[in-house]
C-alpha cells in the first residue's frame, strides 16, 4: 500500500539523520550503478573501512550458490520482458514463462458458493465473508501430502527444507496446499462503489473484505494441470469481526481492554506475512491506523496515538460511522486501537484455531514477519515498521524454537525485541527494547505497555530512521535482504539511507557478524533503485522481496515506476546483482506477494488494486476496455518447460 498523502510523518522523536556521516555514502553511491558488489566496491571504498566485513560478498559469479537442484548453472537463465513489453495495459511475461489467474476478488472460497456479479456490489457482508477478500497482498504455500494428514514441509522430490538445508526425502506434496493469502485493504470506491459507507452493512461489507483468505488448491492431473480452489475443511475468511486471543507478554494487560468488557476481534490491514518453522502463517497488521475516526469535535489523539499516526478522519473508510468499535470517541471502546498492529498467528492446518495475536514483537505497523532459524535454535522474526523515518525490528526467541514448542510454549511468546541502529562506518547494533533501558523504563510502567507502544521504545533506544522498511527475507549464505521502498521526505542523509530525498528506494543487505541471534552486524547497500532507470534494470519503489535457496532475489514493486512501466516483478542474482524483470502488471496496481510450491515449479504472486478499482484504468483480470470492475487476483506463474521459477 502507498498512502503517503494520507499519511503525516509520525516519527518525531528526535532520532533523525546524522548530519555527520555521509561523505561515504554519498561517494559510495556513484559507484554502485547496477548494484556492483561489494568486490568491486572495496577496491574503491577500502580506505573508508566500510566494506571490509561482508565475507559474503562478491564472490559468486553468476553461479548458483545454493545446494538447490540450479546448483552450478546460471541463477538468472530467462529472457527479460524488455522496457517496451512492460508498459502496456495487460500483463506482460517473459518468453519462456506462462500465467494463470486465480483467485480474484469475491470468488467463493469452495467451489459451489455464491458466484461474484458486480451488479450484486457492495457484495451483502454473509457473502463477502465466504469470498476471497480484497488488497491480495503476503501469502505462503503450506503443502499438504496427497494422502494421509496435512502437513508442512518443503521435502519433496529431494527438494530442501529451508530451515536446516536437509532433503527429508518425503512423499509427494507439491500438487496440493494451503494457501493463506492477507487482504490488505479495499477503497470504499472500489468495494461498496461509493465513498461513504451509508449503512452498518456496507461498513461490514468493507470489514469482511479485510483480512485473510485461507483456501486450498490443487494441480489438476497433467503435465500442464492448472491450479485450482477445491472443497476443503480448511478454507476460511478471518476477518475484521474474527474472534483473536492475545498471547504474550502484554496479553491482557489494562491497555487492552475496553469498558465493553467484548472478546477481542479481527484483523485489518494484513499487509505481508511471515512462515515459521513449526508450520504456521504470520499475518501482519500494517496501516491499522486508517480504520479509526470519529465524528466527536471534542476529541484529539494522545501522544501515544499520534505516534502511530490516529487522527480523526483516518482514511476515509468511516467504518467509526456505523460500528463504535471503531470510533476514537468511543467511551466503550477506548482502547480498541491498541488491539490493531501485531503479528497475527494462524494455523493453517486447523480451521477451529482462532487467530493469535503475538504481542512480544511488538505494536507497530506491522509490514511482515519474515523468520529464520538461528545458529543456536532460536527463531528470529525479522519485522520493517513502514513509515517514513520508522525503524526495522528483531525479535529473538528466549531458548531453541523446538525446545519451547517441547514444553507447550510459544517461540513467540517469550522472547527480546531488538531495534536496529546502522553506523556510518558499515555496523550496526541490535538495541534491546527493554525496561533495562532507563530511558524505556522512564517512561513505561511495565513491559507490555512497552510492547503496546513499541514504536516510542524505539525512538527511546536511539534507533536509525528508515526510509520505510517494508519486506526482508534471508539469503541462502544468511545476509539479510531488506527493502526500503522510499521517503519523499528525508532531507539528510542517514545511514543506510543515502538518498535525500529518497524517490525511488533501494535494498540494504546485512551480516549477522555474531550469528542471527547476536547484537551486531555488517551492513551493504544491495541496490539503489534510481541508478537503474533508463537502463532494461529499471525498477522503483521496491516492496515484497523473497529470496530462494539458490540466492535469486525477487524484487516486487508498489509506486510509480519510471521509463513507462507497470509496477512489476524483477529477479536479481544476489551474487552478481544483474538483474532481470519476469513480470509486468497493469495500470494502477502494485505487485505483491509470493510463494512457490515445494518444487518451485509454480510461484503464486498478485496484483493488488489494478486500476485503483477504475475501470476506466483497468478491468483486470477482464480486458482492458470491457468496462468491467478489476478485481485484485493471484497470478499463477510456471516455466513453459517445467523448470525452476527465476531459472
Ligand atoms: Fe502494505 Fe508497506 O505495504
Ligand atoms: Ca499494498
Ligand atoms: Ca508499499
Ligand atoms: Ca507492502
Amino acid at each position: 500500500m502507498h498512502h503517503e498523502e494520507d499519511n503525516g510523518v509520525s516519527n518525531n522523536s528526535g532520532n533523525r539523520p546524522f548530519e555527520d556521516v555521509l561523505e561515504a555514502n554519498l561517494q559510495r553511491r556513484r559507484f554502485l550503478k547496477n548494484g556492483v558488489t561489494a568486490a568491486v566496491g572495496a577496491a574503491v571504498m577500502g580506505s573508508t573501512g566500510f566494506l571490509q566485513a561482508f565475507p559474503g560478498n562478491g564472490k559468486a559469479k553468476g553461479v548458483g550458490k545454493g545446494l538447490g537442484p540450479g546448483a552450478g548453472k546460471p541463477l538468472l537463465g530467462f529472457t527479460p520482458v524488455s522496457l517496451a513489453q512492460g508498459t502496456g495495459p495487460e500483463p506482460a511475461i517473459s518468453p519462456e514463462y506462462q500465467y494463470d489467474v486465480i483467485l480474484p476478488w469475491g470468488d467463493p472460497i469452495v467451489p459451489g458458493g455464491t458466484a461474484f456479479n458486480e451488479a450484486d456490489l457492495p457484495l451483502p457482508p454473509t457473502q463477502q465473508a465466504e469470498a476471497v477478500g480484497i488488497g491480495h497482498d503476503g501469502m505462503w504455500f503450506f503443502p499438504i501430502r496427497d494422502a494421509g494428514k496435512p502437513r508442512y514441509g518443503w521435502d519433496d522430490d529431494g527438494l530442501l527444507n529451508p530451515w536446516n538445508g536437509q532433503s527429508l526425502g518425503n512423499g509427494p506434496v507439491k500438487n496440493r496446499g494451503v494457501l493463506c493469502m492477507n487482504n490488505e485493504f479495499g477503497t470504499n470506491f472500489h468495494v461498496l462503489r461509493k465513498s461513504v459507507p451509508e449503512s452498518l452493512d456496507d461498513v461490514r461489507s468493507s470489514q469482511h473484505a479485510h483480512g485473510v483468505t485461507v483456501v486450498e488448491l490443487q494441480r489438476s492431473p497433467g503435465k500442464n494441470g492448472s491450479w485450482n480452489v477445491v472443497a476443503s475443511d480448511l478454507a476460511r475468511r478471518i476477518h475484521v469481526n474474527t474472534p483473536v486471543d492475545f498471547s504474550g507478554p502484554a496479553a491482557g494487560h489494562p491497555d487492552l481492554m475496553n469498558n465493553s468488557l467484548d472478546e477481542p476481534r479481527g484483523t485489518a490491514n494484513n499487509c505481508a506475512m511471515g512462515y515459521t518453522p513449526w508450520g504456521t502463517y504470520l499475518t501482519c497488521e500494517e496501516n491499522f491506523n486508517g480504520y479509526f475516526g470519529t465524528e466527536d469535535p471534542g476529541w484529539s489523539p494522545s501522544a501515544k496515538q499520534a505516534r502511530y499516526g490516529i487522527s480523526d478522519g483516518g482514511f476515509g473508510y468511516g467504518w467509526h460511522l456505523f460500528d463504535e468499535r471503531f470510533d476514537l470517541a468511543s467511551a466503550d471502546y477506548a482502547n480498541e486501537h491498541n488491539r490493531f498492529g501485531w503479528v497475527v498467528e494462524i494455523d493453517p492446518m486447523d480451521p477451529q484455531a482462532k487467530p493469535v495475536k503475538r504481542t512480544a514483537l511488538g505494536r507497530k505497523k506491522n509490514e511482515g514477519a519474515t523468520c529464520h532459524v538461528a545458529e543456536d535454535g532460536r527463531v528470529i522474526v525479522y519485522n520493517g515498521d513502514d513509515e517514513r523515518f520508522d525503524y526495522i525490528y528483531k525479535y529473538v526467541s528466549a531458548e531453541p524454537w523446538q525446545q519451547m514448542r517441547a514444553n507447550g510454549e510459544s517461540p513467540l511468546d517469550r522472547g527480546t525485541l531488538y531495534a536496529a541502529r546502522f553506523n556510518s562506518d558499515g555496523s550496526g547494533e541490535w538495541l534491546e527494547l527493554s525496561l533495562a533501558n532507563p530511558a524505556i523504563a522512564a517512561e513505561f510502567a511495565d513491559y507490555g505497555e512497552m510492547l503496546i507502544n513499541a514504536r516510542r521504545a524505539a525512538d527511546l533506544a536511539g534507533a536509525t530512521p528508515m526510509d520505510r522498511p517494508e519486506w526482508a527475507t534471508v539469503a541462502p549464505d544468511g545476509q539479510v535482504y531488506f527493502a526500503l521502498t522510499n521517503n519523499s521526505r528525508r532531507t539528510v542523509p542517514g545511514p543506510a539511507n543515502p538518498l535525500a530525498p529518497n524517490a525511488d528506494g533501494h535494498i540494504v543487505r546485512w551480516t549477522e557478524t555474531r550469528g542471527h541471534s547476536g547484537d551486531e552486524f555488517s551492513w551493504d547497500i544491495f541496490v539503489i533503485a534510481e541508478d537503474t532507470h533508463g537502463t532494461e534494470e529499471s525498477f522503483a519503489d521496491p516492496d515484497g522481496i523473497w529470496c530462494d535457496p539458490d540466492g535469486r532475489l525477487f524484487i516486487q514493486t508498489d509506486g510509480g515506476q519510471k521509463d513507462g512501466l507497470q509496477n512489476q516483478m524483477l529477479v536479481a542474482d544476489t551474487g552478481t546483482a544483474e538483474i532481470r524483470r519476469l513480470f509486468t502488471g497493469v495500470p494502477g496496481c502494485e505487485i505483491t506477494g509470493i510463494t512457490v510450491t515445494p518444487d518451485r515449479r509454480t510461484m503464486f504472486i498478485n496484483v493488488q488494486h489494478p486500476g485503483n478499482g477504475d475501470p476506466g484504468s483497468s478491468s483486470f483480470p477482464a480486458p482492458t476496455g470491457s468496462g468491467a470492475i478489476p478485481r485484485d487476483a493471484t497470478i499463477v506463474i510456471t516455466r513453459k518447460d517445467g523448470g525452476i521459477i527465476g531459472s
